[in-house]
């Protein structure tokens, strides 16, 4: 069950194609049938925490309706598979909608409560980050609920994305207010390099 990685980095550049795995934990593609699993992850996350704004857990047919939108746009959605149960997934989306952006994405990574501290996290969205730079996006951003949520903060710095801001006190769940932390990472090996094709993924 040990899906602890410190070589994750050393996965093969094409890690979901070769299925990216610890022994007992495989990185793959999703497919519709993973998405009840996902909603479950997902809801729990919505009810419990803040790292999700969220304050309705959204219903498997909406949690399928966004996954189908990710992929009409060339990105990725993957799970993280445990002994043949998802324990997490992660997908990119785009960043904001105004065509200027297009190649910048946010991510998404969430693992099943009973499952964290495994490596899961990590391993998904370093698969997600080579999907993403294989699709010629160019940034990456974190979104991420709550300043105090640590584990997702350590999780992308270790992965490469670092602080770029905080808006405090932007949402309120909870009864509280809570802060959207943001950080941010290059997908390209040049960052000022200018893209082969006008078209990436992440549009429209
Ligand atoms: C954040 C989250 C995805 C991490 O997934 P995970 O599988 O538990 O993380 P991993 O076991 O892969 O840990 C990878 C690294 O993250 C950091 N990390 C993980 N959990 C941590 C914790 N509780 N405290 C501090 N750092 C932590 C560590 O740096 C860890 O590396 P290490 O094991 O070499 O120390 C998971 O906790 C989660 O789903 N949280 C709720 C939803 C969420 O916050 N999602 C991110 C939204 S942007």
């Amino acid at each position: 069950m040990d899906c602890n990685t410190g070589a994750a980095e050393r996965l093969s550049p094409s890690p979901v194609d070769s299925a990216a795995t610890k022994p007992g934990c495989t990185v793959r593609p999703s497919c519709p049938s993973d998405m009840e699993a996902v909603q479950q992850i997902y809801a729990f996350h919505v009810i419990h925490g803040l790292a999700s704004f969220e304050e309705e857990p959204p219903d498997l047919h909406e949690i399928s309706r966004r996954r189908t939108d990710v992929l009409d746009r060339g990105l990725p959605y993957l799970v993280g598979e445990l002994d043949g149960q998802v324990a997490g997934y992660s997908y990119a989306a785009p960043y904001r909608a105004r065509a200027a952006y297009r190649f910048t994405v946010e991510n998404s990574v969430y693992v099943d409560h009973r499952l964290t501290g495994r490596g899961i996290g990590r391993l998904l969205l370093l698969a997600l980050i080579q999907e993403c730079a294989k699709a010629e996006c160019h940034q990456m951003v974190a979104v991420i609920g709550d300043s105090a949520n640590t584990a997702s903060m350590a999780l992308h710095r270790q992965l490469g994305f670092r602080h770029v801001g905080t808006l405090h006190a932007v949402g309120f769940k909870f009864g509280r207010w809570v802060d959207s932390v943001l950080m941010q990472r290059s997908l390209a090996t040049c960052s000022q390099a200018v893209p082969t094709a006008d078209k990436p993924a992440a549009s429209g």
